[in-house]
């Protein structure tokens, strides 16, 4: 499974980049807001790193605002995937840029039937937002469930990609689940790498090796 930082913050991606589990990054225009840079600048630098896949997000909301801004985007770095919102004029809009080679993310996506709609589009990802349909009162891993059987009945190539992701256990469901990608803000990732145990038994290990006689 794909591991994406859902964050605009450049130094917090160069730390997780630098570790080597990272696959991609996700954005969207809260995300960018919060760190009060540049859009073009903050995604320039991302791909610069290397990272293969930066999802950034158009804010137009009809379907020839939301070509221009993808139609921009794109030509920033190769790296870029184009995000576009699940409305009818993002479902359009998606189509003509997948037909133009744009690896589009569906965004906002909420039931099955919108991530059946993205596939059909041609969307390279589709993000459903588990953490607020959690928050809501649903079940958010049915969805992922759910549009992982669907794609698999069809064969779409479309990847799914486990958004708004709150914590570790939303990670290890969507992997079970065989999801492709979980995208999480970093103090989520930071404690993937991390159990109290480990901790405590390289104090033990290290302790203990300053009795073993040296020279
Ligand atoms: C996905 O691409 C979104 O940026 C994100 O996961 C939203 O998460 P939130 O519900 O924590 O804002």
């Amino acid at each position: 499974m794909k591991l994406f930082l859902d964050t605009a913050s450049v130094p917090d991606i160069r730390t997780m980049w630098e570790t080597g589990i990272l696959d991609g990054v996700t954005t969207n225009p809260t995300l960018v807001a919060k760190e009060g840079r540049k859009f073009e600048e903050v995604l320039r630098e991302v791909c610069a790193l290397g990272v293969p896949s930066v999802s950034a997000e158009v804010v137009g909301t009809t379907t020839e605002a939301m070509l221009v801004e993808g139609r921009h985007l794109r030509q920033i770095h190769p790296s870029i995937y184009v995000k576009v919102p699940m409305t009818a004029a993002g479902l359009k809009a998606t189509k003509v840029l997948a037909s133009e080679g744009t690896r589009v993310n569906m965004t906002l996506v909420f039931s099955a039937n919108q991530a059946l709609l993205a596939a059909k589009v041609g969307a390279a990802y589709v993000s459903p937002f588990i953490g607020r349909l959690d928050d809501n009162g649903q079940d958010g891993m049915e969805l992922i469930e759910d549009i992982v059987e669907i794609y698999q009945n069809y064969e779409y190539p479309t990847e799914v990609l486990v958004a708004s992701v709150r914590h570790p256990v939303h990670v290890l469901q969507a992997a079970k689940i065989g999801a492709d990608i979980a995208t999480m803000p970093f103090a989520v990732m930071d404690k993937l790498v991390h159990h109290p145990l480990t901790d405590l038994g390289l104090a033990q290990f290290l302790k203990d090796w300053e009795k073993v006689p040296k020279g």
